[in-house]
């Protein structure tokens, strides 16, 4: 599993009884955070993006039931169990996405039509928006607590563009000293990866239930697919918790070799 990571940049695990008894654990605490969370939906109400939302502990326990199972071992196989914070419940609703007065239009277009491609830890910084390297994470573990049909908004991946993301990063901070790489501009370099991604990858929908996992290599490109017509999912929408702990190694541990070419 941690060669496929390494391979594709992403895994689906599949029906695990450790990861459902965890979702069952967290789904009555998730909604109980959600209905009391006082972040406004965005999207035109379509999308709660409800970051540290889950009252879990560092270890990833919630409601007295630990996060175990083959996803969370493969998550910590090349860094570690690291300390995890409260996890991300990303909530969206039939229609998603609408457009909306904090949004451009080319954002939405972008959004409806790329899914909003992106790679997490790329801040945007500064009026101009320039991105940096802020947020180095290990990993993006994604775990379903609602079950849906396969339209609900399923996480996205375009395989492989790890690779090419690590090589443009690689490129972009050659020429800078390592204390300085946080404040390196890359947006050039990541566009211009991210145009190479969309004309070479294969875009992936990695729709996944209740008791599976999909664990996404934290340099993979990766986004949210648009609500297909007519799909169906529980009335508080489909609810993925999200876990992406920071790395202690800083940007030269995300740059590491386990996406060099050749795989491991
Ligand atoms: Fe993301």
């Amino acid at each position: 599993m941690v060669t496929q990571l390494a391979a594709r940049g992403w895994v689906r695990f599949g029906p695990d009884p450790a990861v459902l008894r965890w979702v069952e654990a967290a789904l009555p605490l998730a909604r109980a955070a959600l209905h009391n969370s006082l972040e406004p939906l965005r999207c035109g109400g379509t999308w709660d993006v409800g970051l540290d939302l889950l009252p879990n502990d560092a270890a990833g326990t919630v409601g007295g039931v630990a996060l175990t199972g083959a996803a969370a071992t493969a998550a910590g196989a090349q860094f570690g169990r690291l300390p995890l914070h409260r996890a991300q419940l990303s909530v969206v609703h039939p229609g998603y996405p609408q457009p909306s007065t904090s949004e451009s239009e080319t954002a939405f277009r972008f959004r409806l039509n790329r899914d909003a491609a992106h790679i997490d830890g790329l801040l945007a910084v500064g009026p101009d928006k320039r991105r940096m390297i802020r947020e180095p994470h290990a990993y993006i573990l994604g775990l379903p607590l609602t079950a849906t049909d396969a339209g609900a908004s399923p996480p996205v991946i375009w395989e492989g563009s790890h690779r090419i993301m690590a090589r443009a990063f690689r490129i972009a901070l050659a020429d800078h000293a390592e204390a300085d790489w946080p404040n390196v501009d890359v947006t050039e370099a990541y566009h211009a990866a991210r145009r190479e991604v969309f004309q070479t990858c294969r875009r992936v929908v990695a729709h996944a239930s209740p008791g599976e996992a999909v664990l996404i290599h934290r340099l993979a490109l990766h986004g949210i697919s648009p609500w297909r017509d007519g799909a169906v999912a529980p009335p508080d929408g489909r609810i993925i918790a999200y876990f992406r702990p920071e790395l202690p190694g800083g940007i030269r541990a995300w740059l590491a070799n386990d996406c060099a070419e050749g795989g491991l």
